[in-house]
């Protein structure tokens, strides 16, 4: 049978693609559905500044050049992750005190160094991680609270600078659908259109929990509003996970839904939606276990990497 990426490639988007970690990669089983299936690689990992500046001004881009050059290998688009984010940076620089301007350069050399690096390998650069509460609020981290809100605007103008062909995508969950965080995520988009600033995506990172995913047309309406600001919408990061387990087959069901939910608003949106990618695709891997403690199965394949429902369900809504 066709594969999930061609099956998108045939729909007219550019991939389908996932995250995954290189030390998955002597999993051969593993290995075999992630190249059967999918169109892009995402690191999980080691783009992030805690792997590449481990002191500064000294980098390490030997993890994501070995990431790198396997995407590249096996002719995947590589999707390049992340460069400022309030978790998974290098302890150093919680460990001494700055000013705005000593902070936002070294935020721009550790920009700079790396989107420079890797220039004309990188389809997209997630360049600001989660910047918001759910509030809609700034969310407090070192970046904002040393430089204020313009780390953003600083940042991205780093990332055009350093690679201007890489898509620049700004990255955030609980902005699928409308709600204060989605509307403080379009303002942010238009403040930076405002002040010349490129921005070219929103990454919607779309972690859901069955039963409680937005439904398609509330995510149909939040993609279309940010469409119309001028910028491409990536569905970045999805999995729909249980909060408790073990699921029940009706709630296999419902998981598929939810999958059809995210899939299906950006195959309504057309070309303004280029591109989806699952954080991981097999359990066994899963990013969520280790985070929220008792819940589970969000991805498309069970840990024996036989398929769920949901990986039917969305082909058949791409
Ligand atoms: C996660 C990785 O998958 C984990 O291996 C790591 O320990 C923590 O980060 N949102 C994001 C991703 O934007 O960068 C996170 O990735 C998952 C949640």
């Amino acid at each position: 049978s066709s594969s999930l990426n061609s099956i998108a490639v045939a729909a007219g988007k550019k991939f389908f693609g996932t995250a995954t970690n290189q030390d998955q990669f002597n999993d051969a089983s593993y290995v075999d559905v992630m190249l059967a299936q999918f169109g892009s690689l995402t690191p999980a990992n080691v783009q992030k500044w805690q792997y590449t500046e481990p002191s500064q001004g000294s980098y390490d881009y030997s993890q994501g050049d070995s990431f790198a050059s396997y995407a590249a290998e096996n002719g995947k688009i590589l999707c390049c992750d992340n460069l400022v984010w309030y978790q998974q940076y290098p302890s150093w620089i919680d460990s001494q005190s700055w000013t705005a301007e000593s902070l936002s350069e070294v935020m721009t050399n550790h920009i700079t160094s790396e989107v420079s690096h890797y220039k004309g390998k990188c389809y997209s650069w997630n360049v600001v991680n989660e910047a918001f509460n759910d509030d809609g609020t700034w969310r407090e981290n070192v970046f904002y609270n040393t430089i204020g809100e313009d780390y953003i605007a600083q940042s991205f103008a780093a990332a055009a600078a350093a690679d201007p062909n890489a898509i620049l995508y700004y990255n955030d969950y609980n902005i699928e659908s409308p709600g204060a965080k989605a509307t403080a995520v379009e303002n942010l988009i238009s403040s930076l259109k405002s002040q010349g600033i490129k921005i070219d995506a929103v990454g919607l990172e779309s972690h859901f929990i069955v039963g409680e995913t937005p439904s398609l047309s509330q995510q149909q309406q939040q993609m279309q509003a940010y469409a119309n600001l001028g910028v491409d919408v990536f569905v970045t990061e999805l999995d729909v996970r249980f909060s408790s387990l073990p699921p029940t087959e009706q709630g296999l069901q419902q998981q598929s839904e939810d999958y059809q939910a995210s899939v299906g608003a950006c195959a309504a949106l057309g070309s303004k939606c280029p591109a989806i990618s699952v954080w991981d695709f097999d359990d066994t891997y899963s990013w969520i276990p280790s985070t929220f403690s008792g819940q589970g199965d969000a991805d498309l394949y069970w840990a024996n990497l036989t398929a769920k429902p949901a990986l039917a369900g969305i082909e058949s809504v791409l």
